[in-house]
């Protein structure tokens, strides 16, 4: 299992759990239904939000472009943003948060998703370290976009959101990591 989101979920004693990191991640009723509001008006900027959050990511971590063999050696911040394979995979990202928000009052299919995004990960070498980042680009990147429907709460929904997306692609890597090395 991973972090069940909706605030129904039972709570989970932590010796159950052989992950640091899966404590479990709650949404009240209302926080998930600003995110669904919100996400409509996000979603029509949806490329340029991805673009944006890989651009600011790569600026203040550029080790992370590693990963990433399309664009590893464009040094230069115009090219990057100009880049196909940036927008691709920024698309990719935001179709992702499409489904979790589509999802986000099923636990278990939910959790599905993004384990098996985060074992995907272990194979694209992408180290769970740099997961939390994304977060926090995603959140300056749509400030913009919604302007002054912004609120302290929405951000704090958002927020929560991507916490349970980083804990459980980390706890999805965990597992890839764990049956790699057993193998
Ligand atoms: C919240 C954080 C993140 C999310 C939601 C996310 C999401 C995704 C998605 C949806 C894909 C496509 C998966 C597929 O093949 O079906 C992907 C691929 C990939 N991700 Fe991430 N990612 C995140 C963070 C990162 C970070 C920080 C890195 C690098 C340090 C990274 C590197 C990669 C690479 C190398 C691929 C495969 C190449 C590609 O699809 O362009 N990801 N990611």
């Amino acid at each position: 299992m991973g972090c069940s989101l909706s605030a129904e979920a039972p709570d989970r004693r932590p010796e159950q759990e052989e992950e640091e990191d899966a404590v479990p991640v709650s949404l009240s009723a209302e926080s998930r239904e600003a995110i669904r509001s919100s996400w409509k008006e996000i979603q029509e900027d949806i490329s340029r939000v991805g673009v944006i959050m890989f651009v600011r990511l790569f600026e203040t971590h550029p080790e992370c472009k590693d990963a990433f063999f399309a664009f590893r050696d464009l040094n230069d911040v115009n090219a990057l943003r100009a880049s196909k394979e940036l927008k691709a995979h920024g698309l990719r990202i935001m179709y992702i948060i499409e489904k979790t928000v589509a999802r986000i009052d099923q636990d278990d299919r939910l959790d599905q998703l993004i384990l098996d995004l985060g074992r995907k990960h272990y194979q694209y070498k992408a180290l769970p370290k740099y997961y939390d980042l994304m977060g926090e680009e995603f959140i300056q990147a749509i400030h913009p976009v919604l302007q002054e429907r912004w609120t302290s709460d929405l951000e704090e929904a958002w927020k929560t959101l991507f916490l349970y997306i980083t804990r459980t692609m980390k706890k999805g890597y965990q597992q890839a990591q764990r049956s790699h090395s057993s193998s």
